[in-house]
């Protein structure tokens, strides 16, 4: 696994994640972004929102 700077935890694929609520996620991408800032519509993986958060901050 590694961390980037400003975004989501980078794991390889395929793996099986399983939710708060004990629900198996199956991902067979070569490359997984798990959300580490808990804004993404399609959490636990990443769907770049924590970027709008960055550029709000900016502004
Ligand atoms: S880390 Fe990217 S949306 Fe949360």
């Amino acid at each position: 696994m590694r961390f980037t700077s400003d975004g989501p935890a980078l794991i390889e694929g395929p793996v099986e994640l399983v939710d708060a609520d004990g629900n198996p996620l199956r991902v067979d991408r070569f490359l997984v972004a798990i959300c580490l800032c808990k804004r993404s519509r399609t959490y636990p993986l990443c769907d770049t929102s924590h970027r709008r958060r960055r550029r709000d901050a900016e502004s």
